[in-house]
């Protein structure tokens, strides 16, 4: 008997849940980290335009495929192909996407469970357990597999739940708290001295260095992982998309709500640099390079937080408890992916799957964080800057060479019976069909 989908039950549900996949530690940690290493401004003016002009529409033939489908990347991109050849060929790619997919949750679940880690630190400093707090922010490989075990506990317990009842309610709750602690946090970095300094290199763009091929680089790449591009994600998530609903309008929304928060985060940790920088905390070193690094959100931020006193304790709280939330909306599309695929593919119940593959995936983990000095960086490396370019990629291929031009039109025209006369439907198919891959391969070659 074929598994029943899961739709979501409203517009509303399908937008927080994919803007909660969308929204993650790509935005609030990597984008003002590559912002800060990338001449600041120049960057986010450059990340923008790459984020509406090649995310968003490879953003969209995604979501398309899915819709089309109505099922797991697998099987979605089967339905498109009309050779053997390309029937291979979709399950290379949509099987490619699951697998990139589960890759990025085995070392994202232990990115995200430091956060955890980090929001439980002021906790046990409250209550006075200083040997809690010290433990929970060490390295140490317990600390690392607790805290990570707990994250994929909460990604394993939502996603068991279903569509409706687990993706889209818990979306729903969390993506607005996160939004809401974002502003508040931003308002107070502004009542601090140092701030307006930030916000001059944050807003002020050094035209001259726009066209400077390591940042266009990481612009394009920042803007393809904060999208959840490449990993069958926003496939499935397409495929839960009632027929009924315009999708141009969708994408477009979601897009703008993933590249305003990452905006948001910006405004938040680039002035926050500035100010522990007015209180005498190190952040640039003389050539002008960040000194911590990726590392800046557990190095300038808690330091940040420790000179504000008491109330310290409580942003420290706030932030990390932001980050997991966004984390969280994020891992649980990670592990959809690879579930639905079971599910569809293979009839197993969902539950099942959902705690199989959260324990295999947990697993994988751990022999990250048993070398993790070698492991994190290689898995990552090998997920988002192979994997995901690399599938994103061949989608816009299915897209724009082997789906019939017709049936574009036909599954576009579902909720939106006047595409064929707007602008989308003038630019997108040849920008899918040219420009997305090629400029993906450029990503590609550079990282190789
Ligand atoms: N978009 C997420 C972020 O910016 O943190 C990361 C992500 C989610 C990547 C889902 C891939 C994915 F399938």
């Amino acid at each position: 008997m074929a598994a029943s989908r899961g739709e979501f039950s409203s517009r509303i549900g399908f937008i927080m849940a994919a803007a909660g996949s969308a929204v993650g530690l790509g935005n609030i940690w990597g984008f003002p980290t590559q912002t800060a290493s990338n001449g600041g401004a120049a960057f986010v003016l450059v990340y923008l335009v790459l984020a509406f002009c090649l995310a968003y529409p490879a953003f969209m033939a995604e979501l398309l495929i899915g819709r089309y489908g109505q099922a797991n990347a697998v099987t979605s991109l089967q339905k498109m192909s009309r050779t053997l050849f390309h029937k291979r060929f979709a399950f290379l790619v949509g099987f490619g996407g699951v697998i990139c997919a589960a890759l990025i949750l085995s070392f994202y679940g232990i990115l995200a469970g430091w956060m955890v880690s980090y929001a439980i630190e002021p906790i046990a400093k409250v209550i006075g357990s200083d040997t809690t707090a010290t433990w929970v922010i060490s390295q140490s490989l317990a600390r690392n597999v607790l805290f990570t075990a707990i994250f994929m506990f909460l990604t394993v317990f939502v996603i068991r739940r279903g569509v409706e009842d687990g993706i889209e309610k818990w979306s729903k709750r969390l993506m607005p708290l996160l939004i809401t602690l974002l502003i508040i946090l931003i308002g107070y970095v502004f009542t601090l001295d140092g701030a307006t300094e930030g916000l001059n290199a944050y807003l002020n763009p050094d035209i001259s260095r726009v066209l400077e091929p390591d940042l266009l680089i990481s612009a394009l790449g920042q803007a393809f992982f904060s999208l959840s591009l490449g990993t069958s994600v926003m496939v499935i998530y397409g495929s839960y998309i009632s027929k009924k609903e315009n999708l141009v309008t969708l994408g477009a929304q979601v897009t703008l709500i993933d590249v305003s928060i990452a905006f948001l985060a910006g405004l938040l940790i680039i002035p926050a640099m500035y100010v522990a920088q007015a209180q005498g905390v190190a952040i640039f070193a003389e050539d002008g390079s960040l000194i911590s690094g990726s590392g800046l959100v557990f190095t300038v931020l808690p330091s940040l937080f420790e000179t504000m006193g008491g109330m310290g304790l409580f942003v420290a709280f706030a932030f990390f408890i932001l980050m997991s939330v966004a984390a969280l909306t994020s891992s649980i599309s990670m592990l959809e992916g690879p579930v639905s695929f079971v599910v569809e593919r293979h009839n197993v119940e969902r539950k099942k799957a959902t705690t199989f593959i959260g324990i295999l995936i947990f697993i994988m983990s751990t022999a990250i964080i048993s070398n993790i000095g070698v492991m994190l960086d290689f898995v990552a490396t090998l997920a988002t800057e192979y994997g995901q370019p690399i599938i994103a990629m061949l989608c816009c291929v299915f897209v724009g060479w082997i789906w019939h031009r017709s049936e574009i039109l036909k599954e576009l025209q579902e909720g939106n019976e006047t595409v064929e006369n707007s602008l989308f439907w003038k630019i997108w198919p040849w920008y899918t069909k040219f420009i997305c891959p090629t400029a993906i391969l450029i990503v590609f070659i550079h990282s190789l």
